[in-house]
């Protein structure tokens, strides 16, 4: 199997909530090793270009206004198959949802207030992680 990469995002709600650490040691035994790491409070313009993809759908704003609510925690997440690996262990957008014991299903509110992102696919990670890290800030675990 693949090692790849991915960018996954602990969102306002979750770090408000004090689980970063709950949420690390499930990516970490589960495979999935933290190799770059950053607690940011992003700017409207940072958080409008990261989601640019969805802008013009009628949730834009109101992500956008979530994501700048609160400071998040940004992390690159390696290992087999990681992209794959982290939408697992997120669960669904929508909490109602997501399968038990999933990250969203045990600490996330609502579909606004969803707790964690990750890429969706191998180019959507390649140019997320660059949104966020210059390649020699990412520290590989291999
Ligand atoms: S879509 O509609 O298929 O493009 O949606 P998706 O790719 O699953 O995720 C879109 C991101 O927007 C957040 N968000 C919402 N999505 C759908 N509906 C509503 N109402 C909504 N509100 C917020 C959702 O959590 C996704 O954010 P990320 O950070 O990518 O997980």
């Amino acid at each position: 199997m693949a090692i790849e990469r991915t960018l996954s995002i602990i969102k306002p709600d979750a770090v408000a909530k004090n689980v970063i650490g709950k949420i690390y040691s499930r990516f970490e035994s589960n495979g999935l090793k933290i190799v770059a790491a950053r607690m940011r409070w992003l700017s409207r313009a940072e958080a409008e270009g990261f989601y640019a993809v969805h802008r013009g759908k009628p949730f834009f704003n109101d992500l956008v206004t979530f994501m700048t609510s609160g400071p998040v925690m940004i992390q690159v997440l390696e290992g087999e198959n990681a992209i794959a690996k982290n939408r697992e262990l997120m669960g669904a957008t929508d909490p109602k949802k997501a399968a038990p014991g999933t990250i969203r299903a045990d600490f996330a509110q609502s579909i606004d207030a969803n707790a964690v992102h990750g890429s969706d696919g191998p180019d959507t990670a390649k140019a997320e992680i660059a949104y966020f890290f210059p390649e020699m800030e990412v520290y590989s675990g291999r």
